[in-house]
């Protein structure tokens, strides 16, 4: 290690005196940053300091929050205004229906939208009114996709042994956490994502108790693994064949890959989707969107859908959101994204090869991640689990940091392109890349 990382050590000391483990998510943690967490001080911009004064370009981007990178002059022109007006109401305001109007020109299924705080609250809500829509329970999910920590989304979302996942047309149901009653989880119909066959077998047995199936379009939560050609829509029509919703999980995709997230992307008509991070530009945010026939489902009556929430339609986010929409509504946004983002996956790929580094990236545009492999590509969570040395994914990631680049070590989350990232921070990433890769062999 080259850097100074004194003050990150001794501020990880003091805040394990009152955190667990220093931090407010194992993510953050010394188990995914071993030795210890950088203690990150300030952003502009595509960069971060530590508070050891050590300068990174940032390819986390807040776990993709960060569409507009850090500290983005229009959003910190709208929080210091806003914030003076007063922060939240918990009251209608205006800010709430303008934000909720861009929303809804960007996003083509959203009939209405529904603000919530977090992308986990928002799969949490979209699960409820499928169930209540629907009258049925059940649904399924697939395996290696997270939808946050609400209790039935919380299996088959870690990596394991292979041996442990079961077979593919009956995977095992293998929780993610202590704490959830297992009757929870008899709701819960498991399957292997990218591979219809076997979701269709799985369906012919159980489909018509389902309530929904829910689906990331891209499998962001094993780094990053695309769908094959037409599977989204096929997943869709199969939901419909057997009376569930079709929900699409776009609180990573969602204003990433098109205005209208990846529904526009690939062109997809679901029942309900779910927003979150680039939504908010770095200020804490879900939200659903759908038609009036489900999303009414919430006005108030004896036999409504209940979502309730304090701080639902903060004014200072919902300020925020507007901004952040007209922003990424303003020409170029997404073809910069897309450039720079396939820059790097070039150069990435340029660099592997040169060096003689068995590895791919994958992904395309905003969003890619490298998994040091044998195989010419990573196709779901059973892959992912047998073929990927993410240890040797931290190891690269380590040596990155000391050249001043900044990701998580974790394999499981994925590289971020941001409005704010240029062509000197590409060229920053592949001779930092190169250098790791030097070391690494
Ligand atoms: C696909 C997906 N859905 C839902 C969530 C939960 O969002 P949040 O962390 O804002 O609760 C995440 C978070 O990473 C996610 O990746």
């Amino acid at each position: 290690m080259t850097r100074n990382l004194t003050r990150s050590r001794e501020y990880l000391a003091r805040a394990q005196q009152s955190l667990v483990e220093g931090v407010n998510s194992p993510s953050r943690g010394a188990a995914v940053y071993a030795p210890g967490p950088i203690f990150l001080e300030r952003g502009r911009g595509s960069r971060v300091w530590d508070v050891d004064g050590n300068e990174y370009v940032d390819f986390m981007m807040s776990f993709g929050a960060l569409i507009q990178g850090h500290a983005h002059p229009k959003i910190v022109e709208v929080v210091s205004k806003g914030v003076a007006e007063g922060s939240h109401f918990a009251a209608a305001t205006p800010a709430e229906a303008e934000a909720a109007a861009r929303f809804q020109r960007m996003v083509p299924s959203a009939q209405a939208v529904r603000f919530a705080n977090t992308g986990s609250e928002a799969t949490m809500l979209a699960l409820r009114l499928a169930r209540a829509h629907t009258g049925r329970t059940k649904f399924l999910k697939f395996e290696g996709h997270y939808h946050g920590w609400y209790d039935p989304y919380c299996l088959n979302g870690h990596g394991h042994p292979i041996e442990q996942l079961g077979p593919p047309e009956n995977p095992a149901k293998i929780p993610d956490s202590e704490g959830i009653p297992a009757s929870v989880f008899e709701d819960v119909i498991v399957a292997p994502w990218n591979d219809i066959p076997r979701l269709e077998a799985i369906l012919a047995k159980q489909g018509s108790q389902l309530a929904a199936i829910i689906t990331e379009p891209i499998m962001a939560n094993m780094g990053c693994i695309p769908p094959r050609d037409g599977y989204l829509q096929q997943v869709c029509n199969l939901a419909h064949r057997y009376g569930a919703l079709f929900i699409l999980d776009e609180v990573v995709t969602g204003f990433r890959y098109a205005p209208g997230g990846c529904q526009q992307f690939y062109n997809l008509k679901p029942d309900l989707s779910t927003f979150g991070k680039a939504l908010g530009a770095g200020f804490p945010i879900g939200a659903v969107a759908g038609p009036r026939a489900i999303l009414d489902r919430m006005r108030w009556s004896e036999h409504m859908v209940l979502h309730y929430g304090t701080f639902n339609g903060h004014r200072l986010t919902m300020n925020v959101v507007a901004a952040n929409l007209d922003l990424l509504s303003a020409d170029g946004g997404y073809r910069k994204l897309f450039a720079i983002g396939d820059a790097a996956i070039a150069g990435l790929r340029d660099v592997f090869r040169r060096r003689d580094v068995q590895a791919v990236v994958q992904g395309f545009g905003p969003m890619f991640q490298v998994y040091f492999t044998t195989r010419d590509a990573i196709h779901d969570y059973r892959d992912y689990c047998q073929y990927v040395d993410t240890a040797k994914f931290s190891r690269f990631v380590h040596r990155l940091h000391d050249q001043g680049i900044y990701m998580t070590p974790s394999n499981g989350l994925h590289w971020i392109i941001s409005t704010a990232h240029t062509e000197r921070d590409v060229e920053a990433l592949l001779a930092a890349a190169d250098q790791a890769c030097a070391e690494l062999s």
